[in-house]
């Protein structure tokens, strides 16, 4: 009862940057705290309300997008790009499902990372770990890295201009329906899943110019000239995340105005630590990241903080446990989950329990893990009766090379040719779609109860 934007300072807070100037962080932080909210309210509630499907089994969830937006890679024709590689892969899903995808970008806020090590050793130098471009610099020396809190000012400026754009992309005539062949990028264009998108986007071409015959107009067809589109980041700066939270206009609940959605990562989801006692006090949807060590027993008392009253579009547990490890750690949680009759969305981050280190040196992942575990994942939620109802995906709408395998078959070899992440590797636009198709082959399978192989 004693919640407020700053209780979070009595508890532990783990992976918190280290500022050497206190002062300056306060004048930053009295900074933010003036600034105009990048959500509102209403779209916070709309998105729980839309959540509140999916749990129900009515929806289905997507989120995506880089695991580190940075300074320097951005451009209006990045978030562009991933914008559409996120509508390609959502109308597969929609095709697939027969169920409308809620679309939640990690985007507009994805600045600051969780660290393994807080320490990075490169030839016997040891310098702070790069926390992401809010907190530090990736470049490997000390004034580099050294926790510099303007950077949450020029963090917020650009999730502030990348929202601007994606709000005109949603709405302004870009993600109509009608457009759906123009969202194949040009690198895609002589790949597997860019023919097997085409011919999708002929039938749904079709389908609408049938609507239209039969004389479809008035609000269901404006349905289809626009998209909503959701912003969601890890709540990790809690600094940040306090001088962005507001009263909403009823004056009854706060938000978190700096996304949609927010997540606790892996690292931090303590139940008694600091980014729980955040999020317990704050409307938006709030995802958990579920790594292969969360038992019953560390996700209740996390549940009971964040989610007293059970009430459905509130909780996403995103399971990233790893490929091999899926089918051996989630079916009992699920079971325990369900068994209490708590609400919540399951969705599968294949991700982050599949990270490897090439003999190189390059972090990346293999798209046929990275498929086992979504597959894994989908068995263990269903073999316990509930809904598999999502998916979180790092990836990008660019040409990259940072995960091997998917229809073009990239190898360890070709990873140094555009390798740009700022943290973990991403799918590129190929792999993305190409994830797509094999996702929605999944679920094809579970609506018409056709086996995977017929
Ligand atoms: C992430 O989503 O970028 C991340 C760091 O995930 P996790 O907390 O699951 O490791
Ligand atoms: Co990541």
């Amino acid at each position: 009862m004693s919640w407020t934007p700053a209780s979070w300072r009595d508890k532990p807070a783990a992976q918190l940057p280290d500022y050497p100037d206190a002062d300056a962080l306060k004048r930053v932080e009295a900074e933010l705290a003036a600034k105009p909210p990048l959500v509102f309210a209403g779209e916070a509630r709309r998105l729980r309300r839309q959540l509140a499907d999916v749990a129900a089994g009515k929806a289905f969830l997507l989120q995506g997008g880089d695991c580190a937006e940075s300074f320097k890679e951005f451009s209006a024709d990045n978030v562009r790009d991933t914008f559409r590689v996120i509508l390609q892969m959502a109308v597969i899903l929609t095709f697939a499902a027969a169920k409308p995808v809620v679309k939640v970008g990690r985007i507009a806020g994805q600045f600051t990372k969780p660290r393994s090590n807080p320490i990075e050793t490169q030839n016997g130098v040891e310098l702070p770990s790069y926390r992401g471009d809010s907190v530090n610099d990736m470049a490997f020396e000390p004034e580099a890295r050294r926790p510099d809190p303007q950077r949450l000012i020029r963090s917020y400026e650009q999730s502030a201009a990348t929202i601007n754009l994606l709000r005109a992309f949603a709405s302004g005539g870009f993600a109509d329906l009608g457009n759906v062949h123009q969202w194949t990028l040009e690198f895609v264009k002589d790949s597997p899943a860019s023919d097997r998108y085409t011919e999708l986007a002929g039938r749904i071409s079709e389908a609408l110019a049938f609507m239209r015959a039969c004389g479809v107009t008035g609000d269901a067809a404006r349905s289809l000239e626009s998209v909503d589109f959701y912003t969601s980041h890890e709540a990790l700066h809690l600094p940040f995340e306090e001088a962005l939270t507001r009263r909403d206009s009823t004056g009854d609940a706060w938000l978190a105005t700096s996304a949609h959605m927010l997540w606790i990562g892996e690292r931090s989801r303590q139940p008694d630590g600091a980014h729980v006692e955040f999020a317990s006090g704050v409307m938006n949807p709030i995802g958990i990241k579920c790594g292969p060590t969360m038992e019953p027993d560390d996700l209740f008392p996390v549940l009971d903080k964040l989610n007293p009253d059970n009430e459905a579009g509130r909780i996403i547990l995103i399971s990233r446990m790893g490929a091999d490890r899926v089918r051996e750690r989630l079916p009992h949680l699920v079971k325990a989950v369900e068994g209490e009759g708590r609400s919540v969305i399951w969705s599968c981050d294949p991700m982050h329990g599949n990270t490897v280190k090439t003999d190189s040196g390059y972090k990346t992942r293999d798209f046929d893990r990275v498929l086992k575990e979504l597959e894994g994942f989908m068995q263990a939620v269903a073999g316990e009766g509930a809904y598999p109802g999502g998916v979180h995906f790092e990836m990008t709408g660019r040409d990259v090379t940072e995960c091997v395998g998917g229809a073009k078959a990239l190898t360890e070899a070709d990873l140094s040719s555009r390798y740009h992440t700022h943290c973990d590797p991403r799918l590129n636009a190929d792999q993305a779609l190409d994830m797509a198709f094999r996702i929605a082959e999944a679920l094809t399978a579970a609506r018409t109860g056709t086996s995977r192989a017929a």
